[in-house]
């Protein structure tokens, strides 16, 4: 079912089932689908009609609720293997960002701590369970805005009060169902007053700078300059940009950040040219459990994606290679924004203190 709205939520649950917004065609078209089976959510994850960490992260959580609130079982057990199928689909779909298996874990542990609770008949305790994991979801999606919210205050801060500032790919309330983490952060500074100017790039392949951030920044009449990716080096050394900041789909204990493709060498050209390199993400994005960005998984994409734009053929039928992320090393980073608070170097320990309480990646566990 498709409806046509003007909207930047990404993501709703509704009684219907889970509406989102359809990323891929944007910005030409607001188109909006109503999934009803979690199998259908696994395929929006996957082929990028939702993108963005966090907002993977609650498509995730949403996509297991949907699942066992469809599930036919009518014993906690029987309920169980069906959550195991669920979670086990869902966790296939994009292997990078750790918010996916973060909220995935959330979900589970809710189910563990609903089905544990086990006072009432087994009719009574499936329903419970049940309707605490629709809950628990929503309870999800709330804690991204929370989050946003409380980045972008943090961040703002760090920001220059005025002049330019440049992004990567789209952190913004595309990716994440609040304002933003990257983009959440230049929203606050430019509502404090900092008159900013953002320089995008495009962010070949998939263009999430051209198509999406230039769109939200457009909508919230946030100024912007819509760059190709190889005009990046050229701003840095004449453009008068005072800070970078990026979203980022996994930071490893040691702070090195796995983000989209193009961010390191962002990050390259920032430090030759003294300009301050931020990252913005909540604590769930931080995986403990990796020592360096090394052991980060990366997602490799279809070839297509880079040989074809929107369906045009661009090359000759040639081999074409898609790593859909790269890993920013720590020592490149000036900051980590999150929630908690920002987080400088040694990031071994700022992050182990920010996110060793309970809500990282790696307190909740992850697969
Ligand atoms: O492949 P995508 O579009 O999901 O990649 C998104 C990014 O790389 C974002 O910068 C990251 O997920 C942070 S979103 C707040």
């Amino acid at each position: 079912m498709e409806k046509t709205v003007a909207s930047v939520e990404p993501i709703e649950w509704t009684e219907e089932g889970v509406v989102m917004l359809d990323q891929r065609r944007l910005p030409g078209e607001v188109v909006h689908h109503t999934y009803k089976d979690y199998r259908e959510v696994a395929g929006a994850i996957r082929d990028m009609e939702i993108r963005g960490a966090p907002a993977i992260g609650v498509a995730a959580a949403m996509g297991v609720a949907l699942g066992i609130r469809g599930s036919e079982a009518r014993s906690v057990e029987a309920l169980r293997a069906d959550l195991g199928k669920i979670t086990e689909a869902i966790g296939k779909t994009r292997p990078t960002a750790v918010d996916l298996f973060w909220a995935i874990e959330r979900m589970r542990r809710r189910f563990d701590a609903l089905a544990a609770a086990g006072n009432g008949n087994e009719p009574e305790r499936v329903e419970r369970i049940r309707r605490g994991l629709v809950e628990e979801a929503q309870q999800i999606h709330q804690e991204r805005r929370d989050a946003d919210a409380a980045i972008g205050r943090l961040g703002a801060a760090l920001l220059p009060p005025s002049g330019r500032v440049m992004t990567q790919c789209n952190a913004g309330a595309l990716a994440t169902g609040g304002i933003g983490t990257a983009l959440g952060v230049i929203r606050v500074a430019v509502a404090e007053g900092h008159k900013l100017e953002v320089l995008v790039p495009e962010t070949r392949p998939y263009l999430q700078g051209a198509r999406l951030t230039a769109w939200e920044l457009q909508q919230e009449k946030i100024p912007l300059v819509l760059i190709t990716d190889n005009m990046v080096g050229h701003f840095m050394k004449t453009g008068n940009v005072g800070a970078v900041v990026v979203g980022a789909d996994r930071i490893a204990g040691n702070g090195d950040t796995a983000n989209k493709i193009g961010t390191y060498q962002i990050a390259v050209l920032a430090r030759e040219h003294g300009v301050p390199f931020y990252v913005a993400a909540p604590i769930s994005t931080v995986d403990l459990t990796l020592a360096s960005g090394e052991q980060i998984p990366i997602e490799q994409r279809s070839a297509e994606e880079v040989t074809h734009i929107r369906g045009l053929k661009i090359a000759p039928d040639v081999p074409a290679a898609h790593p859909a992320f790269d890993v920013t090393p720590h020592q490149l980073i000036a900051a980590i924004i999150t929630e908690r608070g920002v987080a400088r170097a040694p990031y071994e320990e700022s992050l182990r203190r920010l996110a060793g309480e309970k809500g990282s990646a790696a307190s909740e566990g992850k697969p």
